[in-house]
C-alpha cells in the first residue's frame, strides 16, 4: 500500500510517499481501508519533533512512529477476532492519535474501541475533519467550561479545526453570541461557520477591550493567564485546550489559586479521544453541524499541505482524500 513515511525528525519535505507493508489487524482491531483523512497539530509537532515532550512520547532521537496521520474515515475491510462492534464494509471514523496515528496511508489497523459508525449522511471528506478538533471542542466548552444557555463566548485561535466546530457546539449550547479571534483572512469561513463577531488578532488585542466575556476557549495560550482574567466576568471560565508550553503551565499551576481568590475558573482540556463521536453525530444528523473543509487534496500532496498548515494559513480543517 501507500503511505506517507517519517523517518526522521526535520521537516514536512522529509516525508516520504512510499510502498509499505499493508498491515494484518490482530485480534481487536479492524482493518480500515482509508478514505479520507485530516492535517492536525499533533502531525505538525510529530515531523519536526517538537516542543520536546513529542521526543519524550514518540522517541527522543528518531520517531518512533513510521506513519503519522491522527483521523481517518474510512470502510472497515477486515476484521479481527474478537472484534464484536464492526463488520466488513461499514463505514467508520476516528482520532487514532492513542493508537499509534497511521492515517496518512491507503489502509491502517485501528482497535475497534478508536472509532464510531459514520451517519450515512455525512460524506468521508467530513468525518476526516471531524473527530480530534471536535472532541477538543465539545470537551473545552462543555466538559471543562460548563457552558450554560445565554452565556458569552470568545474562541481565541478561531479559524481552525477547534474554532470553527466550536462555534457550532455553542450556538447548539448557548445561543448566537460567540466572537472569534484570527487573522482577518480567514473571517469568511468563520462566518460561514457561525460566528456573529470577529477581532482580528494583529490589529486588536482583545484583552485590551471593554468586552467581558462568560466563558472563553483558548486554541493559542500565547497570553500570561492575568490577560484572559481580566475580560472574564467573574465567576466566568478560561479553557486551554493547547498552546505555548509556558503559559500553559502557567495555568495549570495558578489555575487552583486563581480560582480561590478571584472565584474564576481556569481549566486545561486533556482530550478523551472519540468520547463524545455520539453527541456529534446527533448535531451532525440535525444539520446543527457542519466541518469547514480546506481541500481535500491528495495522499501524495501531504508533505506540502502539512507546510501550510504549519503556517497557518488554512481555513477549518485540511483534508486528504484518497478516494
Ligand atoms: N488538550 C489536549 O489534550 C490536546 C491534544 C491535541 C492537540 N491539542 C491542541 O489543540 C489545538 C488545536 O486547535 P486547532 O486544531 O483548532 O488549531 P488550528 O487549526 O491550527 O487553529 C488555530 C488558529 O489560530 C490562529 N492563530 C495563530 N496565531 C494566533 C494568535 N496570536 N491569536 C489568535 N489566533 C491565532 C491560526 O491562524 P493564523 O496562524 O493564520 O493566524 C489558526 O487559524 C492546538 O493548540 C493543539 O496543541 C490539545
Amino acid at each position: 500500500m501507500k503511505a506517507i513515511v517519517l523517518t526522521q525528525y526535520g521537516s514536512a519535505s522529509d516525508l516520504e510517499l512510499k510502498d509499505v507493508a499493508k498491515p494484518t489487524p490482530n485480534e481487536h482491531e479492524v482493518l480500515v481501508k482509508v478514505h479520507a483523512t485530516s492535517i492536525n497539530d499533533w502531525d505538525w509537532c510529530l515531523v519536526r519533533g517538537t516542543p520536546f515532550y513529542i521526543r519524550l512520547l514518540c522517541g527522543l532521537l528518531k520517531p518512533n512512529i513510521q506513519i503519522p496521520g491522527a483521523e481517518i474515515a474510512g470502510e472497515v475491510e477486515a476484521i479481527g477476532q474478537n472484534v464484536t462492534k464492526f463488520q466488513p464494509d461499514d463505514a467508520v471514523y476516528g482520532d487514532i492519535s492513542e493508537c499509534g496515528f497511521g492515517g496518512f496511508a491507503e489502509y491502517v489497523c485501528v482497535p475497534e474501541t478508536a472509532l464510531a459508525a459514520k451517519p450515512e449522511s455525512m460524506s468521508f471528506v467530513e468525518a476526516a475533519a471531524i473527530p480530534h478538533a471536535a472532541m477538543l471542542a465539545v470537551q473545552g466548552l462543555v466538559d471543562e467550561g460548563q457552558l450554560q444557555p445565554g452565556q458569552t463566548v470568545l474562541i481565541n485561535g478561531a479559524g481552525g479545526g477547534v474554532g470553527t466546530l466550536g462555534v457550532q457546539i455553542a450556538h447548539e449550547i448557548a445561543g448566537e453570541n460567540v466572537t472569534g479571534v484570527d487573522y482577518a483572512s480567514k473571517f469568511d469561513s468563520m462566518h460561514s461557520a457561525g460566528f456573529a463577531k470577529t477581532i482580528d488578532y494583529t490589529q486588536t488585542d482583545f484583552t485590551q477591550r471593554p468586552q467581558r466575556y462568560d466563558l472563553i476557549l483558548d486554541t493559542k495560550t500565547n497570553r500570561s493567564i492575568f490577560k484572559y482574567l481580566r475580560v472574564l466576568n467573574s465567576r466566568g471560565t478560561y479553557v486551554t485546550v493547547g498552546g505555548l508550553t509556558p503559559r500553559l503551565l502557567q495555568a495549570f499551576l495558578l489555575g487552583p489559586i486563581i480560582r480561590l481568590l478571584s472565584g474564576k475558573n481556569v481549566r486545561i482540556v486533556n482530550l478523551k479521544p472519540n468520547k463524545d463521536l455520539a453527541y456529534i453525530n446527533n448535531l451532525f444528523k440535525a444539520g446543527k453541524l457542519k466541518p469547514i473543509v480546506d481541500g481535500p487534496y491528495s495522499l501524495s500532496e501531504i508533505p506540502k499541505w502539512l507546510q501550510y498548515f504549519g503556517k497557518g494559513k488554512h481555513k477549518g480543517k485540511v483534508v486528504i482524500s484518497l478516494g
